[in-house]
C-alpha cells in the first residue's frame, strides 16, 4: 500500500474538516430549510441534532477512521472483515456521488452569480426582477449545466493534487474571511426596515406548526451540514496524525459550522422580510435575496464579488471532501490510479449534475413523488442515507468496536483525560441510534 498522506498541522485539520462541513449546506441550503419549515422550531431541532446526534457520529467517523488509517470500505474491513455494517461504506459512496451531482449544480448558480457581479449586470434592474431573472437563468436547457461542468473540471483540477497541498492552503485562509463577511452582511441586514422581523422568524419556536416533515429536514439539514453519514469524516480523520485532538475537533467542527449557518440565516431573513418577499421560496431563496441585499449597500459590487468567490472556494473545499469517498476507495480497495479515480469520479457525476441542472428547465416535467430529479437527490441523500448511515456508523463504533481502541482513540493512548469516553460512548451506542429512529418513526407516522 502506498504511504498515505496527512495533515500536516494542527490547524490543518480543523481547517479541513471545517472546510468540509462549511459550505453551500450553511449558506444556501440551511436558509431555504429553515425558509420551508417555519423557522424558530426548525433552528432548535436542528441544534439539538447537531449535538444530540451529530458531534456523536462524528466521532464515531473520527475514532473508526483514524484507528484504520483506510478509507470507509478499508476501514471496516480491516476492523470486521465479514459484518454486514460494511454496507454503510458502500451507501457513503452512493450519497457522495448524488450529493456531488446536485451540489456542483448549486455552485455552478454560484459562479453565474459571481459572473454576473464582476460584469455588474445585478444593478441596471430593479429589485422585484432579480427573481425574475434567475428563475430565467436556472430554466435555460444549456447554461447551468454549463457551470455545473465548468465547476466539475475546477474540482477536478484541485483533486488532481492529493489531499494536503490542495485542501490545507486554500480553506485555512479563506475560510476565516467568509466568516468575517458573514458578519459584516448580518450588520448590514439587520439595520434594514422591519428586520425585527425576520429575527423573530429564526428565532421564535412555533411548535404548533412542528409535523414530520421539520422534524425529517431539521436531522437531515444537521447531517449534510457536518457531512456526516456518508463516511466523509471517516475518511477524513484517516488523514489525521495521532496527535489530533478528536474531541475538541469535533466540538469545534460543530460549533463553528452551526454558528455559519446562523450567521447566513441572520443575513437572509431580517432582508426577506424587509424586501417584502416570502420566506418558503426553497432552493431558490438565497439566489432571489442577496443581490437585493447587496444593491442596498455600498460598495455592492465590490461586497458581492468578494462573498461570491468566498462561497465558491467554500463549496469547493467541500466538494473536494465528497470526492475522497469515491476517490479514496477506488485508489485504495481499487487498486487505480488517483488520476482515473478523479477522472471517474467527475465523470460520473458529470452525467448526474448535467441531470440535476435541467431539472429546473427542460427536465422540469420529470418527477418522482412530487419531486424533480435534483430535489429527489437532495432528499433521498440527505434525509434517508445520510441519517441511515448516521445510525449504522454510531452502533457500530458504540458496540461493535473494541473498547480499547475507543478509548485510545479518544484519548490518545491516554495523554489525554478519559473523562467524556463514557459518556460518548453511551451516546454513540444509544442517544444517538434512538435519537435518529424516533425521527424516522414520527416521520413514518
Ligand atoms: N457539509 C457540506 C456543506 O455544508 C456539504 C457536504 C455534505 C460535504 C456531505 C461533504 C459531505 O456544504
Amino acid at each position: 500500500m502506498t504511504k498515505r498522506s496527512q495533515f500536516v498541522t494542527k490547524t490543518g485539520v480543523i481547517a479541513a474538516t471545517v472546510g468540509s462541513a462549511v459550505g453551500l449546506g450553511n449558506i444556501w441550503r440551511f436558509p431555504y430549510e429553515a425558509g420551508v419549515h417555519g423557522g424558530g422550531a426548525f433552528l432548535l431541532l436542528y441544534i439539538v441534532c447537531i449535538f444530540l446526534i451529530g458531534i456523536p457520529v462524528m466521532l464515531s467517523e473520527f475514532v473508526l477512521g483514524r484507528a484504520t488509517h483506510q478509507n470507509g470500505v478499508g476501514a471496516f474491513r480491516k476492523l470486521a472483515p465479514r459484518s454486514p455494517f460494511r454496507i454503510v461504506a458502500y451507501m457513503g459512496i452512493i450519497a457522495s456521488v448524488m450529493i456531488l451531482s446536485f451540489y456542483s449544480v448549486v455552485a455552478g448558480w454560484i459562479m453565474e452569480y459571481l459572473f454576473q457581479s464582476i460584469e455588474g449586470l445585478f444593478w441596471n434592474v430593479d429589485a422585484e426582477q432579480y427573481a425574475e431573472r434567475f428563475a430565467a437563468f436556472i430554466s435555460n436547457p444549456w447554461r447551468p449545466a454549463l457551470w455545473t461542468l465548468i465547476f466539475l473540471a475546477m474540482n477536478f483540477l484541485v483533486l488532481r493534487r492529493g489531499v494536503e497541498k490542495g485542501i490545507e492552503k486554500i480553506s485555512n485562509i479563506l475560510m476565516p474571511v467568509l466568516f468575517i463577511l458573514l458578519v459584516i452582511f448580518c450588520a448590514n441586514s439587520l439595520s434594514l426596515p422591519r428586520a425585527t422581523e425576520g429575527v423573530k422568524f429564526l428565532f421564535t419556536p412555533h411548535f404548533e406548526e412542528l409535523s414530520a416533515s421539520v422534524v425529517i429536514g431539521a436531522m437531515g439539514q444537521a447531517f449534510f451540514s457536518l457531512s456526516l453519514g456518508l463516511t466523509c469524516m471517516l475518511t477524513y480523520a484517516s488523514y489525521f496524525s495521532d496527535s489530533t485532538k478528536l474531541t475538541q475537533s469535533a466540538v469545534l467542527t460543530a460549533i463553528l459550522d452551526s454558528l455559519v449557518a446562523i450567521l447566513a440565516g441572520l443575513v437572509i431573513f431580517p432582508a426577506v422580510f424587509s424586501f417584502g418577499k416570502t420566506p418558503e421560496e426553497g432552493p431558490k431563496l438565497v439566489f432571489e435575496v442577496l443581490p437585493s441585499i447587496f444593491a442596498e449597500m455600498t460598495g455592492g459590487h465590490i461586497w458581492s464579488v468578494a462573498f461570491f468567490l468566498l462561497l465558491f472556494f467554500a463549496s469547493l473545499t467541500s466538494t473536494i471532501s465528497m470526492s475522497e469517498i469515491f476517490i479514496s476507495y477506488l485508489v485504495e480497495e481499487r487498486r487505480m490510479e488517483r488520476q482515473k479515480a478523479s477522472i471517474l469520479n467527475t465523470g460520473v457525476c458529470a452525467v448526474l449534475g448535467v441531470l440535476c441542472a435541467l431539472s429546473f428547465g427542460p427536465l422540469s416535467e420529470f418527477t418522482i413523488c412530487g419531486k424533480n430529479i435534483f430535489d429527489l437527490f437532495d432528499y433521498v441523500a440527505s434525509n434517508i442515507f445520510l441519517p441511515c448511515g448516521g445510525i449504522l456508523l454510531s452502533l457500530f463504533a458504540g458496540w461493535a468496536l473494541d473498547r480499547a481502541i475507543m478509548r485510545n482513540q479518544l484519548t490518545n493512548d491516554g495523554r489525554l483525560s478519559a473523562r467524556w469516553v463514557k459518556p460518548l460512548r453511551f451516546c454513540m451506542r444509544f442517544i444517538a441510534p434512538i435519537a435518529i429512529c424516533i425521527v424516522f418513526i414520527y416521520g413514518l407516522l
